[in-house]
């Protein structure tokens, strides 16, 4: 969509250094193909220069990440704290929310975590039973992270005729039936497409985020306490390069105010026994 700044990467992760140190925050997630290949020196290269940020990061792994048969045993070998617990799926557990990371499968490969080809996502049966329960125990809101889009981008925003990048039909409706029966999943982060997107699917919001090497260098900030779920989107062209070239006919991949910002109320857990009436 953007020009894209993948080197000099030290450029863009000291404006990322600079700008944490002015705001800090408890944690980065990054939402996936932090490195293009899924190869051994970027895995090792890339995960140093991710944890080397003044905050703990981690990774939910996408496509690129996985694009070699070996990349997942890799990225097990090499993540550095990335992957806690060396799992692809896993969760980080605050007081006000619970954040549920999952790495999907890619349909046509001939095995888990292994992107080939296609753009299918795969969420297998032992991943849906993990979430489910997970998701039935929680008293906290969830935020599940994975890479994959669940939302197209609709042409109101792109003003193209009908929408762009649209999920596969299976996952998204998994998903979203996941937020009917499990209400404390309140929101969806992907990334994937490159855009800033939020769509609604009843209770459920689902938004994804620019790339962070494209300009404007954009991410979100998810701020959380017992009353909201609070996004905010943050440029960092001033921190990493104020002259960074940017393509005017794809402006609407960074989204209006509407997709860039939300305030989501918490839902509090029925069988939550705190509010003692
Ligand atoms: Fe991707």
């Amino acid at each position: 969509m953007q020009p894209r700044h993948p080197e000099p990467v030290e450029k863009v992760l000291c404006g990322l250094r600079e700008w944490l140190t002015e705001n800090p925050v408890d944690f980065i997630l990054h939402g996936g193909d932090l490195v293009e290949h899924g190869n051994e020196k970027l895995i090792t290269r890339f995960a140093e220069k991710l944890t080397s940020m003044p905050c703990p990061a981690y990774l939910c792994l996408g496509n690129h990440d996985l694009d070699s048969p070996d990349s997942y045993e890799l990225w097990k070998e090499h993540h550095m704290g990335l992957l806690p617990k060396n799992k692809p799926n896993y969760k980080l557990e605050f007081d006000d929310v619970n954040v549920y990371v999952l790495a999907v499968s890619y349909a046509g490969a001939p095995q888990p975590y292994y992107w080939e080809t296609a753009h299918i996502p795969v969420i297998s049966d032992q991943q849906k039973h993990d979430l489910e329960q997970y998701l039935a125990a929680s008293t906290k809101p969830v935020i599940l992270a994975t890479h994959v889009q669940v939302n197209a981008i609709p042409s109101s925003q792109t003003g193209l005729c009908g929408e762009v990048g649209e999920p596969d039909c299976q996952y998204q409706r998994y998903l979203i039936d996941l937020a009917r029966r499990f209400p404390m999943l309140h929101l969806i982060m992907t990334g994937h497409n490159h855009v800033n997107t939020l769509a609604r699917f009843g209770n459920l919001i689902t938004m994804t985020t620019n790339a962070f090497t494209e300009t404007p260098f954009d991410l979100r900030v998810v701020t959380i306490d017992d009353k909201n779920i609070e996004v905010a989107t943050h440029s960092l062209r001033p921190w990493i390069d104020p002259q960074a070239e940017f393509n005017a006919e794809f402006s609407w991949a960074l989204g209006g105010p509407s997709q860039r910002e939300c305030t989501i109320p918490v839902r509090k857990a029925k069988h939550d026994c705190s509010c003692s009436a």
